[in-house]
């Protein structure tokens, strides 16, 4: 390990010791936004982008961001490196108030936050090696210590063997560790993220994803990602926030708003991860009871740490009746398993909306998806 990763390892304390006290859980916090807002003034009026947003990421966690469209994802994650600024309310990186920054300190604020775009941003005209170099040419440091800092970065992410290449002779995915390569020349303490992965197919996001954890683990890097990829924010984050209108509706642990999500707008964003139904069983699904051989169908939703997963057996019983299992799975986002069954009950005693009560013993969720015969 380099001497700069090591030293990068080195967390400082806070020193705002009397904050902390007051509020144990912002000890570690990286970045706090309070009472954040942002207006724009638009060709119809003013825009509120951002209102009331008060939220803390801790430092070395990767920290979702999503929400629909102009819901404010990238204004919020501008105000980090003051590419926007506040209409009003703070930042505070490490526990000190960017807002009254001035050029120099905005400059080295801005070296220690790497950006990484949907689009990369590479300059066509130079080389994989020459569009690394180019922060550190510009921030003035000797030839020899950028030439090093480069062959670091390119063998990090693992692009040795292309450093001559020209940005239109590699994929999307080499592009992107580029980008991120570029991302890291001033050895930064957080890296933003907005649309990172999305020009990528799916195979060559997981291997950007897997790259951004090591760099995570290994580095010690604060991540703040906004994605409109559900299965990014699952798969690599460990808390999530969701705007909605420029205001945060819902935010925790992946596993928990993945696994329960309370608002709607997350409810919607999410459907798409929810292992729907399958279409014969759609096609098949009645919404009224038209036989008396027509059984129930229920939907169980449940989180859990993998210790309290639910008793089937103690499940099917309580239900009475024929169980039949329709459909079921388990992910695991976390070390949280995130489980999904589908039932069919016929011949119980109990009604539909019993059989519903008597479920949510062993789920969180239970919904009456409807009858099939
Ligand atoms: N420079 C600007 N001038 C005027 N309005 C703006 C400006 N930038 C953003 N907005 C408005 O602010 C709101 C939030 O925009 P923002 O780009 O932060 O949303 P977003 O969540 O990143 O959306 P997307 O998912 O489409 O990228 C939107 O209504 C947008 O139209
Ligand atoms: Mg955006």
């Amino acid at each position: 390990m380099s001497a700069a990763i090591q030293r990068r390892l080195e967390i400082p304390e806070p020193h705002d010791a009397e904050q902390t006290e007051l509020h144990p859980q912002l000890t570690h916090a990286h970045v706090r936004f309070i009472g954040l807002g942002k207006t724009y003034q638009g060709q119809q009026g003013p825009v509120a982008a951002l209102q009331g947003i008060d939220l803390a990421i801790q430092r070395g966690e990767v920290f979702g961001i999503i929400g629909r469209s102009g819901a404010g994802k990238s204004s919020l994650i501008r105000t980090i490196n003051r590419l926007e600024q506040p209409s009003s309310g703070r930042v505070l990186i490490d526990h000190v108030d960017i807002g009254e920054f001035d050029e120099d300190r905005l400059v080295a604020l801005r070296r220690r936050i790497g950006m990484i775009f949907q689009h990369f941003n590479l300059m066509s005209a130079k080389t994989v090696w020459q569009n690394v170099e180019l922060p550190l040419k510009v921030a003035g440091v000797p030839k020899a210590e950028r030439a090093a800092k480069v062959r670091e970065l390119l063998e990090l992410v693992g692009l040795q063997a292309k450093h001559n290449a020209y940005p239109a002779q590699l994929s999307g995915g080499q592009k992107q560790r580029v980008g991120i390569a570029r991302a890291l020349v001033h050895d930064p303490q957080i890296l933003l993220c907005d649309e990172a992965t999305s020009a990528l197919d799916p195979e060559t996001t997981q291997s950007i994803l897997g790259l951004l954890r090591e760099i995570n683990r290994r580095l010690g890097l604060t991540i703040i990602l906004i994605t409109h990829e559900m299965a990014v924010i699952r798969d690599i984050c460990d808390r999530v926030v969701v705007l909605e209108h420029g205001r945060i509706v819902e935010q925790g642990p992946v596993w928990e708003v993945f696994g329960n999500p309370r608002h709607e707008v997350s409810k919607t964003l999410l459907a798409p991860l929810q292992h729907g139904l399958s279409e014969e069983l759609q096609s098949r699904l009645q919404s009224q009871p038209h036989s008396a051989q027509a059984a129930v169908v229920l939907r169980l939703q449940f989180t859990g740490s993998g210790a309290d997963e639910p008793d089937l057996a103690a499940l099917f019983g309580a239900l009475g009746g024929r169980v039949r299992l329709l459909q079921g799975g388990v992910e695991r986002i976390q070390g949280h398993a995130l489980g999904q069954l589908l039932l069919a009950v016929t011949g119980s005693s109990l009604g539909a909306e019993e059989l519903r009560q008597r479920a949510t013993q062993w789920a969180q969720q239970v919904e009456v998806l409807g009858y099939v015969v």
